[in-house]
């Protein structure tokens, strides 16, 4: 049968969503899990675009022998220099280098003529093949390109040594029909195009990716570009469980087959959702919360007499559970490295101790502890500060707030060794308390930090669930930095997120104090722009 690649950008392209931003830590925790789930290719980072996203390339190529690992590249000397020694130690290695081909981006963000660009693309492509013989050549916003244009770029790409070319629809503005053709248009007109692998790489704008990436296979691709939930840039990208699954159950009409194990999808869409703190909708297809609910009597009625009378695929084959696993406060660590284990994470055993001592903690406050509750464990412990990164800390916190009456919020915070107090006053406990906190950090930083999110969740149900805080604060360069916490109170559950972040806002001004900003940008930006990276 013939065999599609599945190329995960979920650390790459994902990484771009609005919010989303990962620790170098993190970003390894997946790439363990999507090696798990089958992917064959993995792009682990945009090593030019900052200092995280070099060490993230670099310790997944250090890290993982199965998939191939991939670093994004600009056309550009340095940015491919930057890939090529991220991905140094990988056992197998791919450079992924793009340049735009439509008239606009050539005139209003390159600012190149058509000549420049190819010129550009077979510099680039050449560079590349000196760090690696696996080469990925994309003609960015492929789908507005000039047809005659983009194949003159594609040609000149694969004789300079591209063994893979991928169609992106940058700004998910193609329809099925159209990408099949324009696939279909390639081959033909490009030769040397069917020696090589095509790949298509959709964004989601209009709804319709994954119909995209499936026509656009139907057309010749064999390799699909797709992330965990479809993170990514704007409306996202194409949804890596949905185009797995309907390749997977509808073989009658597309004849071929991934390397994914398809048991591994839910786990694996949960760890992404809980480490990127960007929600499932309800709804998603695969693995969304309702995806196999069945509210209609009829329905129901049905299911239970045949499950496929409303169901076509069962839950059991993309990896839900409806068993929780118990753990209480004589739990061990073995118990609680089987439930992250099957929620797809892979702690070291300090890690494991630390999330055990937290369970501990939790269940001795008499608290029921489930499946969901340890995972937010160890987000946290993930997610946590090194000691060098802890410049603030909390003293003593105290909140006043009522009906009809102004809530206040006094902080007292050590910062390097010194204690600092700041009061404020808000709409509400957790308002009062970022003011308290935002008083504080400007006296001693100057420059305002903007409370730029915020989000509180109750991991389980009941009055005494756990609260999992996220927030995010933006700097005035427009830097982000996320801070996440998990307690049984709702308000120091936010400040500590907040503690946490401010911790990473000033971490972040003291290492560039003195030194260049990060270089380089994400896709779709000018190429001298500073990149809009969320530092974590
Ligand atoms: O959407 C896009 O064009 C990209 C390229 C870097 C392939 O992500
Ligand atoms: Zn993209």
């Amino acid at each position: 049968m013939r065999k599609i690649k599945i190329f995960d950008t979920t650390l790459r392209d994902g990484e771009q969503s609005p919010g989303a931003s990962l620790n170098v830590e993190e970003k390894l925790v997946i790439a363990r899990q999507l090696e798990r789930l089958g992917v064959d290719i993995i792009e682990a980072g945009f090593p030019i675009s900052s200092t995280g996203d070099f060490e993230g390339v670099k310790l997944i190529a250090e890290s993982l022998d199965g998939p191939t690992i991939c670093g994004l590249a600009r056309a550009k000397k340095e940015d491919i220099e930057a890939a090529g020694k991220a991905l140094e130690k990988a056992s197998s290695s791919r450079i992924h280098v793009f340049i735009a081909t439509s008239d606009l981006h050539m005139d209003k963000k390159l600012k190149m003529s058509r000549d420049d660009v190819l010129a550009m693309a077979v510099a680039s492509v050449e560079q590349a093949r000196q760090f690696t013989d696996d080469v990925e050549f994309s003609p960015e916003d492929a789908s507005r390109s000039d047809m005659d244009f983009m194949c003159k770029v594609i040609e000149a790409a694969v004789n300079a040594g591209a063994t893979t070319i991928n169609i992106p629809d940058t700004v998910g503005y193609a329809m099925p029909g159209e990408i099949g053709d324009r696939v279909r248009y390639v081959k033909e007109k490009v030769p040397a195009a069917n020696d090589i692998v095509l790949s298509i790489h959709c964004h989601n704008d209009l709804g319709v990716a994954v119909a995209n990436s499936l026509s656009a296979m139907q057309a010749g691709c064999d390799q699909i570009e797709c992330t965990i939930n479809g993170i990514g840039e704007r409306a996202g990208n194409t949804s890596l469980e949905e185009i797995v699954m309907a390749l997977n159950m509808r073989q009658d009409v597309y004849d071929v087959e991934t390397g994914i194990n398809t048991r591994e999808l839910w786990s694996t869409s949960r760890l992404v959702s809980n480490l990127t703190g960007i929600e499932v909708q309800r709804n998603k297809a695969i693995v969304g919360e309702n995806a196999f609910a069945h509210e209609a009597g009829i329905h129901q009625h049905g299911v239970i007499s045949d499950r496929r009378t409303y169901e076509i695929m069962s839950a059991k084959e993309v990896g839900w559970h409806g068993t929780q696993l118990v753990i209480g406060k004589h739990s061990g660590v073995h118990a609680i490295e089987k439930v992250l284990e099957r929620r797809g994470y892979d702690l070291n055993r300090d890690q494991l101790h630390e999330v055990r001592a937290r369970v501990k903690d939790a269940a001795d406050r008499e608290k029921t502890i489930e499946e969901e509750d340890v995972v937010a464990f160890a987000n946290e412990v993930l997610n946590e500060l090194t000691s060098e990164e802890q410049v603030v800390s909390l003293e003593e916190f105290s909140v006043m707030t009522g009906n009809g009456f102004t809530a206040s919020a006094t902080i007292k915070l050590n910062i390097n060794g010194e204690e600092v107090i700041g009061t404020g006053t808000g709409v509400g406990p957790v308002d009062a308390s970022a003011h308290a906190l935002q008083q504080i950090l400007s006296a001693q930083f100057g420059g305002e930090l903007e409370l730029s999110d915020y989000g509180l969740k109750a991991i389980t149900g009941g009055t005494n669930a756990l609260a999992h805080a996220n927030i995010q604060f933006k700097d005035q360069a427009e830097n982000r930095f996320r801070g996440d916490a998990v307690d049984k109170d709702v308000i120091l559950a936010s400040v500590h997120a907040m503690i946490k972040g401010a911790n990473r806002a000033l971490n972040h001004r003291i290492r560039h104090a003195n030194t260049p900003q990060d270089k380089g940008g994400s896709p779709g930006q000018d190429t001298e722009s500073k990149p809009q990276k969320t530092a974590k």
